[in-house]
């Protein structure tokens, strides 16, 4: 094949305009974690897909988090919190975190979820979840202008699940895919 025409897309390629609105559900990472906060004596936990892996060691992990939940204002005032990372059998807990907030229920008795204390942050593990992940706030420079908090993982916990998690990403609109086949190439990535 010429050059030229390498990875081109074919005359017949077919496209339609994809709304704005809909972007990040074709870039969409995953897994939907839960995050959880304590503020004020009162533990939280919400559900949280807009993240992003920023750096090997010490692990740096980017989210938004918006300021209209209420976990917001615990992440921005005690600069701690947990990243617990839930698979298949949990996604209806994980839902329903997503869709109710902190300001009025307590998630944790609600949805059944076992809170249990870490080694370095007060914000509760979440033993339901195959990893838990301690984080505190690193860097809150874009935190006002798009709610975007810098997380460095102090400590690290993984259960025993197995090897590949049945993970839950979100494909938007209530849609979700469950992390399926893996398949091992010679890539140059860590
Ligand atoms: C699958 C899923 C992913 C979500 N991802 C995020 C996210 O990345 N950032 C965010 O601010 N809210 C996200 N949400 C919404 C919050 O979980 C939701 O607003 C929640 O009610 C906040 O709880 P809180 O008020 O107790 O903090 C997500 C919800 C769902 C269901």
């Amino acid at each position: 094949m010429p050059k030229s025409r390498r990875g081109s897309i074919g005359a017949k390629a077919t496209r339609r305009d994809l709304r704005l609105s809909q972007v990040y559900r074709v870039l969409e990472p995953g897994p939907v974690v839960l995050m959880t906060t304590q503020h004020k004596g009162e533990a939280n936990v919400m559900a949280m897909s807009w993240h992003t892996m920023m750096e090997f060691e010490p692990p740096l992990i980017g989210c938004v988090i918006s300021n209209r939940n209420y976990s917001f204002t615990a992440l921005r005032v005690t600069k701690e919190c947990v990243i617990a990372v839930p698979t298949a059998e949990l996604i209806s807990k994980v839902v329903g975190c997503g869709n109710t907030s902190g300001r009025d229920i307590d998630k944790f008795a609600v949805f059944h979820l076992t809170p249990s204390p870490g080694a370095r942050v007060g914000a509760p593990l979440v033993d339901e979840c195959y990893a838990n992940l301690e984080c505190r706030v690193v860097d809150a420079r874009l935190v006002t202008r798009y709610n975007f908090f810098v997380l460095e993982v102090l400590k690290a916990w993984i259960g025993t699940p197995r090897r590949y998690p049945r993970t839950i990403h979100h494909r938007g609109m209530g849609v979700f895919m469950i992390a399926g086949g893996s398949i091992r190439l010679p890539s140059k990535m860590k």
